[in-house]
């Protein structure tokens, strides 16, 4: 049986990863990590990283950027590995994650769904075959309680689009007031309201024609379910940087 700490515990997507791990028979939570107390949960919830007592095959981190380096600490010191799941990042940031994954297994992506990954791929491939004249717009919607913007997952598909210029485009985050003609960019936009789960929209617009690729998540269940599976398979891994190329295998 795989032990797994829950940092952000208490939040929407730990309370998932709780209710797929009630009646996983490959793993459960041995603990969480929280600044509030979950309702559905008996095991024990540390406030911080520095007070965890308890051993365990990996970490699934779905809280904030602010428990990162407490976090990079434990596991690092304790060999553990880390499936990194929340978004907001600083460069700073995703820099010490690299730094930590020199001495563990360090897997992150902003989005753990199987059909945003293959969205990735698709727009790698649609950036390069409709080449630079083609301007993109990347659409992101969220519930009213997301607290970062754009999304982790708007700006990774901001990087496939880029990934396919021999000249990397800026990214223009909205637009308001007198902007003039659009220029070599990539316009990234966030919506927020209700409920919505995530959407993301990316728009290749060229002359006379537009082709847009998107994704729909319906439930947060997807993420919960992709952040398992990647910590089950981290588990035991050796020291290194991983994302989900890693696990659903390179194209
Ligand atoms: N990678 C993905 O596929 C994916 C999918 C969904 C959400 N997310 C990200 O996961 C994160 C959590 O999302 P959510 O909807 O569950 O949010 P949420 O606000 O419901 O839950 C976050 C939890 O983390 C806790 N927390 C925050 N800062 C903390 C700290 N410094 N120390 C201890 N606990 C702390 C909060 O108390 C809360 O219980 C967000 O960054 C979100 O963007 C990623």
């Amino acid at each position: 049986m795989l032990n797994f700490i829950v940092c952000g515990i208490a939040g929407h997507m730990g309370g998932n990863i709780l209710e797929l791990l009630k009646d996983d028979g490959q793993a459960r939570v041995v603990c969480g990590v929280d600044v509030k107390k979950p309702e559905n949960f008996a095991g024990k919830v540390f406030s911080r990283f520095e007070e965890v007592d308890v051993k365990a095959d990996a970490v699934i981190d779905f809280s904030s950027p602010a428990c990162l380096a407490d976090e990079l600490c434990y596991c690092t010191k304790n060999g553990v590995p880390a499936v990194i799941a929340a978004t907001g990042y600083t460069p700073a940031q995703l820099e010490a994650m690299k730094e930590a994954a020199k001495k563990t297994a360090i897997f992150r992506t902003a989005n753990f769904s199987v059909g945003v990954n293959l969205l990735v791929r698709l727009v790698r491939e649609a950036a390069a075959f409709l080449g630079e004249k083609f301007d993109v717009e990347i659409v992101e919607k969220h519930h009213n309680l997301k607290k970062d913007a754009p999304s982790g997952t708007a700006l990774m598909l901001a990087d496939a689009a880029n990934s396919a210029f021999a000249q990397k485009k800026p990214y223009i985050y909205g637009r308001e007031g007198m902007t003039g003609a659009r220029g070599r960019e990539i316009g990234l936009h966030a919506v927020r309201g209700g409920t919505i789960v995530g959407e993301h929209d990316v728009l290749f617009c060229g002359e006379d024609e537009i082709v847009t690729l998107s994704h729909s998540a319906r439930s947060k269940k997807v993420f919960a379910a992709g952040a398992i599976r990647a910590a089950k398979w981290i588990a035991g891994k050796p020291a290194g940087m991983y994302d989900m190329n890693d696990l659903l295998g390179n194209p």
